[in-house]
């Protein structure tokens, strides 16, 4: 599989808990080719996920990225917190299968890691599977989508 899909740009954002992760999937993703805004956290004193969960989301909205890798200890608060903003389809992926499906048939733009239950090896293939996958855009996918929009715009 080719590590590089396009040029795409990337956003990538953790808290305390996926600070270290984010460094090494930072030079992992640059020695690649990708282009990355790295929107935090720059050091690992304590801080809340909702808050780069924010700046993640608010990266993709405005088109200046196209997916984002977002990491906190388990995943699980930062995929809760994402998923609040309109345009995102965050999930927590801690397999290489799930990743690229959930972009192949759920157009998920943000993955979520948990830096306290992968390793960085397997993080890096996860991350690489996310990026490398497309939205094959069949009807049945589209259909589910516009539902999730619908649920997304009407509560
Ligand atoms: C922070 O300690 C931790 O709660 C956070 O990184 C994350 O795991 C939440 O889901």
């Amino acid at each position: 599989m080719s590590t590089k899909a396009g040029n795409i740009k990337v956003v990538l954002g953790a808290d305390h808990g996926g600070y270290h992760l984010k460094n090494a999937l930072l030079d992992y993703m640059l020695r690649f080719g990708y282009d990355v805004i790295d929107v935090g956290a720059f050091n690992d004193e304590p801080t809340d996920y909702p808050d780069y969960a924010k700046l993640v989301a608010e990266k993709i909205r405005s088109a200046e990225a196209e997916k984002g890798v977002l990491i906190c200890g388990s995943g699980v608060g930062a995929s809760i917190a994402a998923n609040k903003f309109k345009g995102i389809r965050a999930s927590v992926c801690h397999d290489t299968y799930s990743a690229r499906q959930g972009v192949e048939d759920d157009d998920m733009n943000v993955l979520c890691l948990g830096a306290r239950v992968v390793g960085e090896e397997l993080a890096k293939e996860i991350v690489k599977a996310f990026l490398c996958a497309r939205f094959k855009g069949l009807e049945r996918y589209k259909r589910r989508l516009k539902k999730i929009k619908e649920f997304e715009e009407n509560g």
